[in-house]
This record gives C-alpha cells, structure tokens and sequence, in this order.
C-alpha cells in the first residue's frame, strides 16, 4: 500500500523555505521543478520503501513486495520496468552493477553485468590509419555497443534469490511496454538531443517518431510492442530468450548487416559476474561498493579516506573549507582513476593501496589549507610492484534486512540510437567507456589510460558506483546515481552529508553539490550555486567555479529513527514509495 507522509511534508516545505530564504540559512539546496512537491519524492515506511527515477518502476517493485516476493523480486521488476520506462538511460540493451545484502549474508555481494567488448574488438578499432580518433564511431551506430549483460544479470540474480516467477516479475515491464505511456519532458528532452542519430536507423524510427516521421514529443504516447516480444522470449525462456533463438538472430543479423562485431558466441559466452565488494571504513560506518570495473567504489572510499580524519562536520556541508578538502580529494581520485583503472580481470589495478588509510593519509598532507591545488601539481600516486548524464538508480531496503542498490545504463541518451530490428532493443554505446586511445576523453571528458583501451572480451571502466552504508553489520543507507564521472562525487557528498554532517536523508540529497575531476580544471557547482560568500572565498583559494549543472538523481533509503526513510532525488522525476 502506498501513502504519503504528510508530517515530514510539512517539515520539508519548511525546510525548503527556509533554504530559499537568503544568506542568513545554513545552505542551499535544490528547488523543486514547477508543479512538482517533495511528496512523492519522499517516503517515510516501516517495512520496505523503493525509490527508482520513474513512476511504473517503484510501483513495479513495490507489487511484488504486495504479492509476497522479496528485495530481489522488486529488484528483478524495477530493473525490466525502467528499462522500458526510461529508454534514454537504461535498458536490456545495457548493464549494469547490483549490490545485494540479505541478513544471512556476512558482508554484502556485488554483481557486475556491465557489457563486454566484442571478441573481435581490438584497442585500434576507433583510430584512423593515421591513429586519430574517429569522431562519433564509440558513441553512434552499430560500433558503439558493448555486449549486453542486463538480462544475464537481473535472471541469474532472480533465478539465485527471488521467489516469484521470472514471469511475474516482468509482467508490470510487459504491460508498459504494450500499453505505453505519455513520453514526459526527461524523455522528450533526450528524444530531441539524439533526434540526428535515431532517425538514420529505420527501426529506431518505428518507436521514437511519429507517422508523420517527427520526433516524439511531450505527451505523445510511447509504445514498444517489439520490446514486449522480447521481454515475453525472456519471461518464457530465461537468458536464453535474449542470447540464443529469434532475439540472438536478429541481433547477430543487424551486426552484420552493418559491419558490426557481436556474434553469437558473444552472445552465449556473456557471463555476469558475481564479485567481492570493495569495502572501506569511515568512522563507525562500514561503506560496501562496485569493485572494478567500476571505478566508483574505489574511488567513493579514497575521498572518504582523504577526508576522514578532518572532521567536517564542524565546518558544515557548504562552507569553503569543506568544500576546499572535498574538492581536492575529488581530484587526486580522478587522476587515479586515469592511471590505474580498468577491468581487473585483464589489467593490475593497485585496489588495496588505493583504498588504502595510509595513501589517504599522504594526500591529505599535500592539500595546502588555503589554496586550490592546479592540476598538473596532482599526480597519480605511485605504488610498489605496481558526459550526457544519463544511465539510472534504484535503491530497496526491507525490515527483513535486505538492502540493494543497483545503477543500469546504456551509457549516453538513447545509447547508440540504434534499435536491433524486430526487437526494440536499443543497443548501448558503452565502447566509449573504453578509452579509444591514451589521453583520450569519453563522453564525460574523463581521461582514459592504458588500462582502460579496449581488448577482446574486457569490460569497460565505469564510474557507477552502487554502495551500502552499514554500521557494526546494520543497515544504514542504500544510495546511488546516474551521471557519468559525477556518479562516484555525488554518491560520496551524500554519504559525507549524511553520516559526518548529520543532515537528514532529504537534506543530505536535496543540497547543491559540486565536482572536480581533475581534467577540467575547474569546480564545477550545480547551477543554483552555493552562497556568495563562500564563492567569493573558494575564488580567492583559486578556484574557477563553473554553474553547471551534475545531472545527478540521487535515489537513497536510510534508517532514521527506526523507520526508513526513502528520497529520490527531487531534481528530476522519481518516485520513492512503499509500506
Ligand atoms: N556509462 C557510465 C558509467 O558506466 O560510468
């Protein structure tokens, strides 16, 4: 049953108030969009709450909560009905990463279905013969697309954990898919942005244009009959109804009818793999999050490391010198991130000493206290032996102890904008999470190492950073984003805002954050922008500010006083629902 929670809304809207109301309040946070309320992006339950970025999702998890499933159930329904729901950030086109605890479980486990390169990939395919990049051949087309691991990995995590039918649990996905929906302004916005590279594949035109071959608009209705034939192969055959049969046909057709790499071996080799979360300790808290591939976890504990010890909290969440340290930490973590990580399975990456006290100790000594460092004075450290802002979040908690974060993507908007004919599946273009050579940026203008160029087989580097905040082997917080490089400096600024600056869970995700990631050499602060005063001192340190928007959706569920609290994120749309 769902209900809304007038007593926190009340408190909320003053909060908001208050926080509209000038320099004498303590911070500034987001403003909700026209029409919109904190109410549906907050949840206050006492035996499970679910928060994804669209409306059919949460509802999605939470029926089978009603229908007596459990946290993998409602997982399992969330993951197929957003991939239908948000075709701009995810579907079973992609992959992603799902972290999981039960209360049987020691410590949490961790899932890694991001996509695969294609065994015939090698790390020149996107180079000229002169060695140049090929501009757009990572991002657009039929090259862009990774394996796809999704449906690999939402079935063997069902077929493992849950306790409904596979069949149950995808109905809600079907049901959207063949009914539809009216496409709402996120959707429309990103239609519009992709509009050039859909319309040169006649079978992404079939869904996303309308007769008249014009663009869906806000309020035109969205249906995908094809993508419910292919949800119904997999509701019926398992991981089989994607990777082998009709569906595999007709991918391996499109490919190599286009020139393309992905074969039908694969198809049938695509493994997820279960994997040993990256762990780290801050305070009283234990942090669980995505190993590599991802970056995300590795990187969320060194920031917490770095500024562990500085106690933060007694400056505030937005003053100068919280922000000054968090920045910094932020940017010796992505020239890290350049150096050193990539898939462990092909390439060393230095995860211990990284997540390392002691190499959190020595970065924190070379933060001068009053200026900001440039970046060529940050350097990788140096070990023994050794953009769109798209892709999306959802979070569950359970009274029973069960805790899941999982983060899915096809990368950018509408992934590659090729749709594989007769199946409605939109091919990801994760490739360019690859680096295409050394020194080159991705879409999120992140700089790709040698680690990190594309092999046969390799998984590309991710920043998604799905992550579970315990305490003494409790459960504290689920948490996660979309938004490229900005996922691990996000989810770590709500972490921080939460459990070393107190803040409640609406306040921790509702306040405006920042982001440094070393190439550019700017702070980069969402565009509401912090108090002038504290602008004023960062400029001073040496900051160059850029308002922009981090395109961050923070979904998150904490404890709090004995109940669960869920919020999604209220700059964008989300629902956080429950009992
Ligand atoms: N495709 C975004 C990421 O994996 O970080």
């Amino acid at each position: 049953m769902m209900f809304k929670a007038p007593k926190l809304f009340i408190l909320l809207s003053s909060f908001w108030v208050l926080s509209c109301s000038g320099p004498q309040f303590k911070y500034r946070t987001v403003p909700m969009a026209p029409g919109e309320s904190f109410e549906d992006h907050v949840f206050e339950g006492q035996d499970y709450v679910v928060t994804a970025q669209g409306d059919y999702s949460t509802k999605a998890g939470v029926k089978m909560y009603e229908l007596g499933g459990n946290a993998i159930d409602a997982a399992a329904a969330v993951s197929f009905c957003i991939s239908v729901e948000r075709p701009q950030s995810t579907g079973i086109g992609g992959g992603g990463f799902l972290v999981f605890k039960s209360p049987e479980m020691e410590k949490p486990v961790t899932f890694d279905f991001r996509e695969k390169a294609p065994l015939l990939a090698d790390s020149k395919m996107y180079l000229d013969k002169e060695g140049k990049e090929i501009k757009g051949k990572s991002l657009n087309g039929i090259f862009a697309g990774g394996v796809p691991g999704l449906v690999a990995g939402i079935v063997e995590i069902h077929k493992e954990y849950g306790s409904l039918p596979l069949a149950t649990v995808m109905q809600p996905a079907i049901d959207l898919a063949e009914k539809g929906f009216k496409v709402y302004p996120e959707l429309a916005f990103a239609l519009r942005v992709r509009e050039e590279t859909l319309r040169k594949f006649p079978a992404s035109v079939k869904i996303f244009f309308d007769k008249n071959k014009h663009i869906l608009k806000e309020g035109d209705l969205l249906v995908q009959s094809d993508l419910a034939k292919t949800l119904k192969s997999i509701a019926k055959k398992g991981r089989d109804g994607f990777y082998k049969g009709w569906v595999a046909d007709a991918i391996v057709a499109e490919e190599r009818r286009r020139g393309g790499l992905i074969r039908y071996n694969d198809l049938s080799r695509y493994n997820m793999i279960k994997r040993k979360p990256v762990e780290g300790k801050y305070k009283d808290y234990e942090i669980y999050s995505m190993g590599p591939p991802s970056s995300g976890g590795i990187h969320v504990i060194q920031i917490l490391n770095i500024l562990e010890p500085l106690n933060l909290g007694h400056y505030g969440i937005q003053d100068a010198k919280t922000i000054h340290y968090t920045a910094s930490a932020m940017q010796q973590a992505f020239a890290d991130r350049a150096r050193y990580l990539g898939d462990m399975d092909f390439v060393k990456v230095p995860l211990r000493e990284l997540t390392s006290k002691e190499y959190a100790k020595k970065i924190r000594e070379k933060i001068p206290h009053h200026r900001a460092l440039k970046k060529d004075e940050v350097l990788p450290g140096q070990f023994d032996g050794y953009e769109s802002t798209e892709t999306t979040h959802f979070s569950i908690m359970d009274k029973l102890g069960n805790m899941v974060s999982s983060t899915q993507t096809i990368n950018g908007f509408m992934g590659s904008g090729l749709v594989i004919p007769g199946t409605g599946i939109l091919l990801n273009n994760e490739m360019d999470d690859f680096a295409t050579k050394v020194g080159a940026k991705n879409l999120f203008g992140a700089v790709g190492g040698e680690n990190n160029l594309v092999e046969s087989e390799k998984r590309p580097l991710s920043s998604m950073s799905p992550t579970l905040v315990l305490k003494k082997g409790k459960p504290v917080m689920a948490v996660g984003t979309p938004s490229g490089t900005r996922i691990l400096t996000c989810v770590a600024q709500t972490i921080l805002n939460y459990i070393e600056h107190n803040e409640p869970l609406l306040n921790a995700v509702s306040a405006v954050r920042f982001h440094q990631q070393w190439y550019p050499d700017e702070l980069r602060v969402g565009t509401l922008g912090l108090k002038k005063e504290e602008e004023d001192e960062l400029r001073d340190m040496g900051y160059k500010i850029n308002h922009k928007n981090l395109g961050c959706r923070i979904q998150a569920i904490a404890m709090e006083k004995g109940q669960f609290i869920g919020v999604s994120d209220p700059r964008g749309l989300g629902l956080a629902a429950g009992k």
